[in-house]
């Protein structure tokens, strides 16, 4: 229930040990006006940087402002505690056009990702101006958050799409326990994570030099929303499951091993000279061995949106991935998934995004992509 620190070289809410809550909102700039997109950044920093302290999202507050005026914050969060909430803002590819004269200054890194076999991707939840993820161990902490900045955007922005993940799918920090995704398996244990240092500063941060200047020490983010068809996975046997991962349901072990950690042997093979873990499991197939060490920082959630009027859940995993170049990071691990892994018979994507991650707000007189601007 503790507050995470606003400012700082890298925006919270990336390496900070993922909360159990999510909402995450993308925005469609509606201002033509790059002042008035300036001001509002502005305007959501200070908001951010008190929210995260457990305060009201305006100086009067919910209840301490002009009786004639509308309070200046809405309200649902007065006597709730911080519970962690972190703010992290993303500039979207399609903000890097002629409206705010920020063409030439988009990274490379940030290129259009592939069309990938096996998307089913929605328009109307992909992409965005501006997003920005809330994360808090209390969910009506993170909405409060976001709804907030949406009141303070209007007229400036809109809100494209949102989406509330109810449980986190990994961990990001060694200090806690892998959870578990809606499949059942454990998600997160060979994970990124705060303590690798070295690793960070190779896979996770944007470095000068890699782009403009703008984003050195920030990151990349991107969100993939991942239908699972929980029936069909529901009636799968537990081998065939097991085998799909390559690692037990118990225990997260590799198939090849004991224990959660072990590393996984993929030169192993069973009596039938076949690999004990197949050429087709998820784990093999986004292993950095795959991949040329390349590695993400995972900090997707759980969803589920309700049922879809067939009988069926509408739930998944709404995955996020933040790494210093997705060009050699998520691109080239989601070519050979989308490709090959066992498990796309029971999942789909049906939405995309990918934003530009900016440093650190520094102190207070500094804002959410001061240096972009
Ligand atoms: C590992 C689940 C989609 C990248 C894992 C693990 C599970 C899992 C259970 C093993 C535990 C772990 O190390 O975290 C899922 C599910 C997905 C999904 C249920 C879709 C619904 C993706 C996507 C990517 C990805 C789209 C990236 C393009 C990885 C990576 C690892 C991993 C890099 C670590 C592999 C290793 O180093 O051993 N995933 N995943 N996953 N997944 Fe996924």
């Amino acid at each position: 229930s503790g507050s995470v620190p606003f400012y700082g070289g890298h925006q919270a809410g990336i390496t900070t040990p993922a909360q159990d809550r999510l909402h995450f909102a993308a925005f469609d700039v509606t201002t033509r006006k790059r002042d008035e997109l300036v001001d509002l950044l502005q305007r959501w920093t200070a908001a951010a940087a008190r929210m995260t302290q457990g305060r009201d999202a305006g100086t009067f507050g919910a209840v301490g402002g002009d009786p004639e005026a509308p309070p200046d914050d809405t309200g649902e969060a007065l006597g709730l505690p911080p519970s962690g909430l972190t703010l992290t803002i993303g500039f979207g590819t399609s903000l890097f056009d002629e409206r705010f004269g920020l063409a030439g200054r988009r990274p490379p890194a940030l290129a259009d990702l592939p069309a990938f076999p096996g998307d089913d991707l929605q328009k109307d939840i992909s992409g965005g101006d501006l997003c920005v993820q809330a994360c808090a161990h209390d969910p009506q902490v993170a909405v409060h958050a976001i709804r907030n900045l949406a009141r303070i955007g209007f007229g400036k922005v809109a809100v494209r799409y949102s989406q509330l993940g109810f449980g986190r799918t990994s961990s990001t920090s060694r200090a806690q326990t892998t959870p578990r995704n809606l499949m059942g398996f454990k998600d997160g244990t060979n994970n990124l994570k705060l303590e690798d240092t070295d690793m960070l500063r190779e896979y996770l941060w944007a470095a000068p030099g890699d782009g403009p200047d703008w984003m050195d020490g920030g990151s990349y983010l991107v969100t993939r929303k991942i239908r699972m068809h929980i029936e069909t996975w529901d009636r799968a046997p537990l081998a065939e499951q097991q085998a799909i991962f390559g690692r037990d349901k118990g225990k997260g072990a590799p198939l090849t091993g004991a224990a959660e950690f072990d590393a996984p042997d993929f030169a192993k093979t069973g009596p039938d000279g076949k690999p004990v873990i197949a050429a087709d499991s998820h784990v093999r197939l986004a292993h950095p061995s795959s991949h040329g060490g390349a590695r993400l920082l995972r900090r997707g959630y759980n969803f589920v949106d309700g049922s879809d009027g067939l009988g069926r859940l509408d739930a998944g995993l709404f995955f996020m991935a933040y790494q210093r170049d997705p060009r050699t990071q998520f691109t080239p691990i989601q070519r050979t998934l989308s490709a090959k892994d066992a498990l796309n018979e029971y999942i789909k994507h049906v939405s995309s995004g990918l934003f530009a991650c900016p440093p650190g707000v520094v102190d207070a007189g500094d804002y959410w992509g001061r240096a972009l601007f």
